[in-house]
């Protein structure tokens, strides 16, 4: 179909015919004019088209002012009431998809939680077209950030044998249906599709480290799945990961490169994403962009989690889990940290090795591990990131230590036998950044079809 982009339509083409497309978003009728607010998702602000009433048929008319409606235009672009606007005065339309008057999204504001209830149309509102347009902008500006600084994309497998993360929340995928002659759960695997049990990855990483081993840098940037047992405004059970992991690179290169990393994605939202964050600054959270600026422009705190404990310790709040040296850090620690003491993104360095993954570097105390969680404000944690224990020994005794069965991870061991070397990687979920970035306080409104506890829709 001949027709162009409504963000092309600016004052160079008045007194020009155009033919346009798009949805009614908004419409008026009054007595000679009726006004539709046009958009076909090319920009996050509308185009007015005009009809003249006298042009167009009592009966056809209301077919093209319904909220919903698909449309074509052909009209000529004209100046528009409001400084540097322009609109188009229609000469014909085509309806291309009439909308029936049940359409969900009337003229009122809706809630965040009725949206997520028509997943198939909310992205027809201002605040999701703005979400996803930022949402695309920013995955761009990721592989454009990995690309400039010589890093190759791979694709880990999404169905896996091992979980990486040891925390039992895997999804099993599995063709074999209830069958109560099995006996055990190992015959059941047996008779399963990969003759063995298998799952959706929660991480790239172990198939990431294998591809780094041998390109030196590289980056992941898929679907990731965790059955966490959670309802929190930050979990998915299905979300997306980056994770580049790096060859002779220790825990401080890899902290440079994430905060690097961040600081430019940041930038390039800034540079090319003005109209959205204005709008998410105004709509969603006072004081986003200045937020954002700063986050390009200035450094990023590090606190060393044993410190951590003692800021919190001293911190004279009630919270629900008691701090401790050992604690896992929640949310309430978190937010206390980044919020409150350090008002900014902040690396919080070397946890006790007990409640982090089996295949992170021991450090030398045999306490703690060269792992780093960067947190930020409003959100808590978007990055988990560490060194890799890469002594054949250490990291064997790790395995088993944790009861995890060796020959899920034979391959992974052998990369400590054949020319291991120091490397590093983290991962950023895609969504969380994105909470950050747009101010959404549900990772549910980041996510195109959101998948959580008890919801799939
Ligand atoms: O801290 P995590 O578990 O780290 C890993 O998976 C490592 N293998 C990464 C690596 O070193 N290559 O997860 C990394 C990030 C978290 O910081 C968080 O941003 C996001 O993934 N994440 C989730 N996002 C949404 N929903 C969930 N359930 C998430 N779990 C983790
Ligand atoms: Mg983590």
């Amino acid at each position: 179909m001949q027709h162009i982009d409504l963000c092309k339509i600016d004052d160079k083409l008045v007194g020009k015919t155009v033919t346009v497309c798009g949805w009614v978003r908004t419409s008026r009728d009054s007595k000679n004019v009726a006004f539709v607010e046009l958009n076909d998702g090319s920009a996050l602000n509308h185009t007015q088209i005009v009809f003249d009433k006298q042009k167009f048929d009592d009966k056809e008319l209301p077919g093209y002012l319904a909220l919903g409606a698909a449309l074509s235009v052909t009209g000529t672009v004209e100046r528009g009431m409001k400084e540097e606007s322009v609109e188009i005065l229609a000469q014909s339309v085509t309806l291309l998809g009439a909308s029936d008057p049940t359409y969900p999204l009337q003229k009122k504001r809706h809630t965040m939680e009725y949206l997520r209830t028509i997943p198939h149309l909310r992205v027809r509102t201002n605040t999701f077209n703005a979400v996803f347009r930022v949402r695309s902008a920013l995955s761009y500006a990721i592989h454009e950030y990995f690309h400039n600084n010589g890093y190759y994309y791979v694709h880990s497998p999404i169905i896996t044998g091992s979980d990486c993360e040891g925390a039992g929340e895997v999804f099993k995928v599995t063709t074999v249906g209830f069958d109560p002659t099995v006996k055990s759960e190992e015959e059941y695997n047996k008779k399963d599709f990969f003759g063995r049990s298998a799952g959706l990855t929660v991480s790239g990483q172990l198939e990431g480290e294998v591809m780094a081993t041998a390109l030196g840098k590289i980056y992941t940037f898929g679907p990731t799945f965790r059955a966490e047992n959670s309802n929190t405004p930050r979990h998915a059970a299905e979300f997306w990961q980056i994770e580049p992991e790096v060859a002779f690179a220790d825990i401080d290169d890899i902290i440079g490169i994430a905060t690097d990393m961040i600081k430019s994605i940041t930038k390039y939202l800034l540079d090319n994403c003005k109209a959205e964050l204005e709008f998410f600054d105004a709509r969603f959270e006072n004081g986003l962009i200045a937020k954002l600026q700063n986050v390009a422009d200035s450094e990023f705190a590090r606190v060393d989690y044993t410190d951590a404990i003692e800021i919190l310790k001293k911190s004279g709040k009630q919270f629900v889990y008691p701090v401790e040296w050992g604690l896992d850090l929640q949310t309430e620690h978190e937010r206390y940290l980044t919020d409150e003491y350090f008002k900014r993104p902040v690396f919080v360095v070397n946890y006790p090795r007990k409640i982090k993954s089996f295949y992170m570097k021991q450090n030398p105390d045999g306490k703690t591990v060269a792992a780093t969680d960067l947190l930020v404000p409003g959100v808590g944690e978007i990055i988990g990131c560490s060194e890799r224990e890469n002594d054949y020994d250490k990291l064997l005794a790790e395995i088993k230590a944790r009861g995890m069965k060796l020959s899920d991870y034979a391959n992974y061991l052998d990369l400590r036998k054949y020319g291991s070397v120091p490397h590093s990687g983290f991962g950023l979920g895609l969504e969380r950044m994105l909470m950050y970035v747009t101010g959404m306080s549900n990772i549910r409104d980041t996510i195109e079809f959101p998948r959580t506890k008890d919801e799939l829709r």
